[in-house]
């Protein structure tokens, strides 16, 4: 594989929990692996007064715990660290960036590395718009060397709302051009959610079923057993729909519903994931009762940072219709849940019974086949069908026939931000949402939750901590017995 260009990295909000847990350690498999560039420094930013030495000696540590129960390479963890820097600095005071381009081009000297710069903003979601904002004001937007080039990656959540994202937007893109804005999305990084695209376009054999001449519904869907744990600050104000719905599951839902891109190039697949968001049906007052359904666990207006009286939602459940050729009347359930009977995440198409009922008992009377794509854990593809019990009688059993990824490799799957941040050094935004499918998105969220905020506590149905959400969840499916949101 080809390495990216020589580069240095600038990750703000370097004291942060995400840059310890998920991008250092990711980086250093990518070293690991011989991903990153020749040339190459990683420069943290951040307000706490940590020296390069300090900085190094915290990453050793949550390098450590991020691997923990793999062998390490103890001489390659040390190389791997000469390459982190550290740069103490107040990220609101637009006068500290100067040093900070000081530092970057001393660093570049030093490291003989060309004028070409990723930003990354690990920081609270408040300076999304103002690091950008003083970057413009200290010209640290643009390279000094017209050869070279500038990337910024945005973490999520990006915005709040349609208004807020498309101010982000708006704000960005005065600064940094559309293909150097990086709008980071994990769930994209995903190995299995990648394979979907080789799955439906690689093979001759789903895309002529992949329609609603075949298929009756695609459940698409993020179980999860935690809580919310120390997020309770973020998560209060934002619950499950902003959280998981109208990012995550909606990428999902384009990789699943859109037409075959004319060529494997990030601008031609993100303008086929434009085309299914604007072909959704938006949600009414009329039609949301059956539409859109939340709950809330027990307990969870005591976790810590929590309103007592807090009407956030743990779990949601949206119905999709996509009114165009392909999809036209095939529900997309999608759902996602904190504190459920277990983590998992998948989609799954139910395709359409025979039309002719042949053996009596046939499956329990429902189609016989589906396809379920588990994205975690036990990463893997299942083909379900229907075949006869041996012995006598034509008893008619479904079973599955499955691909799991550990039968490829020994190696675990990397994580998706290690792909994600590859992607990102190598200017290749496949990967990445483009700012008009994630506004498309927030417009179809945003009614659903203007109705979650006028109806307050109706509608807020409690669940147990350890099951699969509220009992009500049910209400959007019309045959309770097929609800789709049942344990397998
Ligand atoms: C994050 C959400 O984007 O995704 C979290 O903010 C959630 O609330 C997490 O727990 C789930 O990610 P994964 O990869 O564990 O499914």
């Amino acid at each position: 594989m080809k390495k990216a260009e020589d580069q240095l990295l600038v990750i703000f909000g370097a004291s942060g929990d995400l840059t310890s847990r998920k991008l250092i350690p990711s980086l250093f498999e990518l070293y690991v692996a011989d991903l990153l560039p020749e040339r190459f420094a990683i420069l943290g930013a951040a307000r706490s007064a940590f020296t390069d030495v300090q900085f190094r000696d915290a990453q050793r540590k949550h390098i450590r715990e991020a691997l923990s129960g793999r062998q390490m390479d103890e001489s390659a963890l040390e190389r791997f660290l000469s390459l982190v820097y550290y740069h103490a600095f107040d990220s609101v005071h637009s006068v500290q960036y100067r040093e900070l381009d000081d530092r970057m081009e001393a660093l570049r000297k030093e490291k003989g590395m060309a004028d070409q710069v990723l930003y990354y903003l690990a920081t609270p979601p408040l300076m999304y718009e103002k690091i950008p904002q003083f970057l413009l004001e200290n010209h640290m937007n643009e390279p000094a060397d017209p050869d070279g080039w500038r990337r910024i990656v945005v973490e999520k959540p990006f915005g709040t709302s349609f208004a807020s994202a498309k101010q982000l937007n708006d704000h960005l893109k005065h600064i940094f051009k559309e293909n150097e804005i990086y709008r980071i999305d994990h769930y994209l990084g995903k190995e299995t959610v990648q394979n979907l695209l080789v799955l439906r376009f690689a093979n001759g054999i789903f895309e002529p079923l992949w329609n609603r001449n075949y298929i009756h519904s695609v459940e698409i869907s993020a179980a999860e057993s935690l809580g919310v744990e120390e997020r309770g600050k973020y998560y209060d104000g934002a619950g499950a729909l902003r959280d998981m719905i109208q990012n995550h599951l909606m990428e999902l839902m384009g990789f699943t519903a859109m037409e075959c891109p004319a060529a494997f190039e990030a601008d031609q697949i993100k303008s086929e994931v434009s085309k299914v968001f604007r072909s959704v049906r938006p949600f009414t007052p009329v039609d949301m009762p059956e539409r859109v359904v939340r709950g809330q666990y027990e307990g969870y207006r005591e976790e810590p940072d929590v309103a007592p009286d807090s009407l956030t939602e743990t779990f949601a459940a949206v119905k999709i219709f996509i009114d165009n050729w392909r999809w036209s009347d095939v529900p997309f359930y999608l759902y996602t849940g904190k504190k459920m009977a277990a983590k998992r995440s998948e989609i799954v198409i139910n395709f359409k019974a025979t039309p002719q009922v042949l053996f009596a008992g046939q499956c329990s009377g429902e189609s016989c086949n589906r396809l379920i794509i588990n994205i975690q854990p036990d990463e893997g593809i299942t083909l379900y069908f229907g075949l006869k019990i041996p012995g006598v009688g034509y008893q008619v059993k479904q079973v599955g026939m499955d691909f799991r990824y550990k039968s490829l490799s020994d190696q675990p799957l990397p994580d998706a931000y290690e792909r994600l941040l590859l992607d990102a050094m190598e200017g290749d935004s496949t990967l990445y949402p483009r700012s008009d499918t994630l506004e498309l998105s927030w417009q179809l969220m945003d009614p659903v939750l203007a109705y979650w905020n006028q109806q307050g506590q109706e509608g807020l149905y409690n669940y147990p901590p350890g099951q699969n959400g509220p009992a009500e969840r049910c209400v959007i499916e019309p045959e309770p017995q097929s609800c789709p949101f049942l344990p397998r």
